[in-house]
């Protein structure tokens, strides 16, 4: 059935305006004033908003975490992300050592497909770069996958500065973009040596062996080698100001960074790890939280659109049962939050509502931004006549409370918990049909596969 979206202010990056939208079976076909009813059915948006659909530009389902994996799988975490506003994940599909990329990717195309209720997308999170995996990058493109991580921390995953030299070159070769996990794991490990050696072993001490100056030093590294290599690169869930200058430096000498931050870095302080007991595990994440002029200086950065995007780093582990795998040393917690389901709901209440950042603002860094760099603009993070029918009927009234007990996400609790929010997502249509209502899935495992295209890195307000 065909749609006619009535009495709604459609927000994009640009600007709001009050318009009808015609929904054609999965596409924009008619934007306009006062659109005539041709026999479609008519949704009543009067007083709400209308934005393209929400992209999480970072989340983890279906993870193996050793000895077990993320809470959240695709079929969860996808429906998660639906009720909160988001239609589109872009998840990691991560190389083991001594695997392909193709490997990789057939994994994470069976944890995806026929699971999703969302659509999606992969990053490919490389840890093995040889002669083969040098080779495949061509194949990813043709496979629609044009974005990669690189990580500079974890053992298993890490990769040293003249491998990221020569794939910042390879990638940006084939028109891709790296994100780089910016927290330097050679010193990361030695600071956790040291706090262990001293008997520090509750999850307090977990920021104490990741300050600030770890990420500040992995991004200083970590854009040098990108000047060399004369690449762009993104910077994923940028935590501290000291870290950000860096960036701001690289910049003003001309060089293209982009930065995606977090939720958690914008809304909550490291004085969650002096909460009781084991209760801090709870934000046991990494990079972990972080002081108020970080947060400060992060909200200053979007309101001069220096963030591009806000992805929520979803990766969920149960308190009781994985988190707890670290009771006795902090070391052995599982590194992660749940997020998906609410970062619109909070960016809106505590970014817009409280007149941090503009409505467009947010439309851009959680929707416009994330297609453009990601290769899927305008048929995502747009509307436009051609634009796929994935939109949010935001409605900006709405009053509520975050708590485990009502959501969707798998973990059995969540950070955000008692944070008051303002709006939410009313309705969310995918692929033109309404796929969520009020907080309810209506249709399940839709999600398609998006295949991206070549990144765009100009004409993101942020260069
Ligand atoms: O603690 C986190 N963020 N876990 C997920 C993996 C990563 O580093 O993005
Ligand atoms: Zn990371
Ligand atoms: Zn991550």
């Amino acid at each position: 059935m065909d749609l006619l979206i009535k009495g709604g202010t459609i927000v994009t990056a640009e600007k709001s305006t009050g318009m009808d939208i015609r929904i054609e079976g999965d596409k924009i076909t008619e934007l306009g004033c006062n659109l005539p009813v041709k026999g479609e059915k008519v949704i009543d948006a009067t007083g709400k908003l209308i934005f393209p659909g929400f992209i999480d530009t970072h989340t983890h389902f279906d993870l193996d975490a050793g000895d077990f994996f993320t809470a959240d799988d695709f079929e969860s975490g996808t429906k998660a992300a639906l009720v909160g506003g988001t239609t589109m994940v872009l998840d990691f599909a991560t190389q083991n050592r001594g695997e392909t990329l193709k490997e990789a990717l057939l994994n994470w195309h069976k944890k995806a497909e026929g699971n999703s209720s969302c659509h999606y997308g992969f990053h490919m999170s490389i840890s093995d770069w040889n002669e083969i995996t040098k080779r495949e990058l061509k194949e990813m493109t043709a496979a629609g996958v044009t974005s990669y991580k690189l990580y500079m921390a974890y053992d298993n995953l890490k990769v040293h500065a003249g491998i990221m030299y020569e794939i910042l070159k390879a990638v940006k070769e084939e028109g891709g973009i790296i994100g780089v996990h910016c927290e330097n794991g050679d010193l990361v490990n030695t600071l956790i040596r040291e706090q262990k050696a001293l008997g520090h072993l509750s999850p307090k001490w977990h920021p104490i062996s990741r300050p600030a100056e770890v990420e500040a030093e992995a991004v200083n590294q970590l854009l040098t080698v990108a000047k060399l290599a004369e690449a762009p690169v993104n910077i994923v869930h940028l935590s501290t100001k000291k870290g950000y200058q860096v960036v701001e430096a690289a910049r003003a000498t001309g060089q293209q960074v982009f930065v995606e931050t977090c939720p958690q870095y914008l809304l909550m302080e490291d004085s969650r790890y002096e909460l009781d007991g084991f209760e801090s595990a709870k934000y046991v994440l990494s990079p972990p939280l972080r002081k108020k002029e970080d947060i400060e200086c992060l909200w200053k950065a979007w309101k001069d659109d220096k963030i591009d995007t806000i992805g929520t780093d979803h990766c969920s582990f149960h308190y009781k049962g994985q988190k707890d795998r670290g009771i006795h040393d902090f070391s052995k917690i599982p590194n992660g939050i749940p997020g998906v389901e609410h970062r619109p709901a909070l960016l809106y209440t505590y970014g817009v509502t409280e007149q941090k950042i503009t409505a467009e603002q947010f439309c851009a860094a959680l929707s416009t931004n994330p297609a453009k760099l990601f290769g899927m603009y305008p048929q995502k993070g747009a509307i436009e006549v051609g634009s796929d029918a994935d939109l949010v009927i935001w409605d900006p009234e709405y009053r509520g409370i975050i708590t485990a007990g009502e959501q969707l996400q798998k973990a059995d609790y969540t950070p955000y918990e008692g944070f008051a929010v303002t709006g939410r997502a009313d309705k969310v249509l995918l692929q033109g049909k309404v796929a969520a209502d009020q907080g309810k899935v209506t249709i399940e495992k839709a999600g398609r596969y998006v295949h991206r295209g070549p990144c765009q890195k100009t004409g993101l307000k942020v260069e």
